[in-house]
């Protein structure tokens, strides 16, 4: 059965992570499930909430469902069947699954996604791909000549400057190494104002130092009032870094709370036989 994440605030014994107050609720699904082509349930009935300044880490093992969960919230994926509410400011709520294209551009604006391979265009510079996250608030006219206003740039250099890339802004995104380009897929997904950024395995191809920037980069996100989920290996990071884990196994949540509850007995249900491979 799953555990329900704590109301209040907690301070861990196990972990530095303290579990903030909750902020509003700006997502909920309700018996999500999602089957691709081949008939296979992948997702079986995910029920969660999630509120403003949460950092929320998706766990599991390979194939357990994580990828697909976090490209269903975003719309990239069409779920099969229940419902991802998306939850205004008033609780009125939309519901993911029945929106029209527009409505699901609007609504990827609002929830924000940073991909494995970042995404970014190589060839163009850094504050320009950081602004390309305004496409969705400009017209295509303005984007296809790079017509940003001055509001725009500045804000672009805010965030860069924000995660200490200011000093790359010119350089082509190609000459990045890893950790920086996936900083600048950051900044330029903050771009885009998001209530919810979601991550799928942020730092699974970066070195020690760079995950540690980039995982520091999430939690600033977070805490400035922004809804963060993201996949991770490492549950000694999760430990470090989020204030609440989802553990999923055959697409079902077997675990909802607070990272110092992962003991034993939950890690070798979500896990079996490969927990020696997770730090
Ligand atoms: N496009 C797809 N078509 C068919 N099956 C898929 C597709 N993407 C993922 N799957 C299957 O869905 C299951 C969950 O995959 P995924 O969400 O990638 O898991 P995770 O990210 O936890 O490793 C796996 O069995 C995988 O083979
Ligand atoms: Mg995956």
């Amino acid at each position: 059965m799953a555990m329900i994440a704590p109301e209040l605030t907690v301070v861990s014994e196990t972990s530095n992570v303290v579990t903030p107050l909750l902020g509003r609720k700006v997502l909920e699904t309700r018996a999500l499930t999602k089957s691709y082509q081949d008939d296979k349930v992948v997702l079986d009935g995910i029920d969660f909430t999630l509120h403003a300044g949460e950092f929320v880490a998706i766990v599991g093992r390979s194939g357990a469902g994580k990828s697909t969960l976090l490209h269903t919230l975003n719309g990239t994926i069409a779920a099969t069947s229940g419902e991802i509410l998306n939850v205004h400011t008033d609780q009125s709520t939309d519901n993911v699954l029945s929106m029209t294209r527009k409505e699901l551009r609007d609504w990827r604006t609002h929830c924000g996604m940073i991909f494995q391979d970042f995404c970014l265009v190589p060839r163009l510079d850094v504050i320009s791909n950081v602004l390309l996250g305004r496409l969705s608030h400009t017209s295509t006219f303005k984007s296809l000549f790079k017509v940003f206003s001055d509001e725009d740039r500045a804000e672009a250099i805010h965030l860069l400057k924000w995660l200490n890339m200011l000093p790359y802004a010119l350089q082509r995104a190609e000459n990045l190494s890893g950790g920086q380009q996936q900083r600048v897929a950051i900044c330029r997904a903050m771009m885009q104002n998001p209530k919810i950024l979601l991550a799928d395995e942020p730092v699974a191809s970066l070195d020690p130092k760079n995950t540690v920037r980039i995982m520091e980069a999430l939690q600033k996100v977070s805490t400035d009032g922004i809804a963060v989920m993201v996949n991770l290996h490492s549950i000694e990071l999760v430990q470090q870094y989020c204030t609440r884990v989802i553990g999923l196994a055959k697409g079902r949540v077997i675990y909802d709370g607070h990272p110092s509850g992962l003991n034993d007995d939950v890690l070798h249900r979500l896990y079996g036989d490969e927990l020696d491979q997770v730090g």
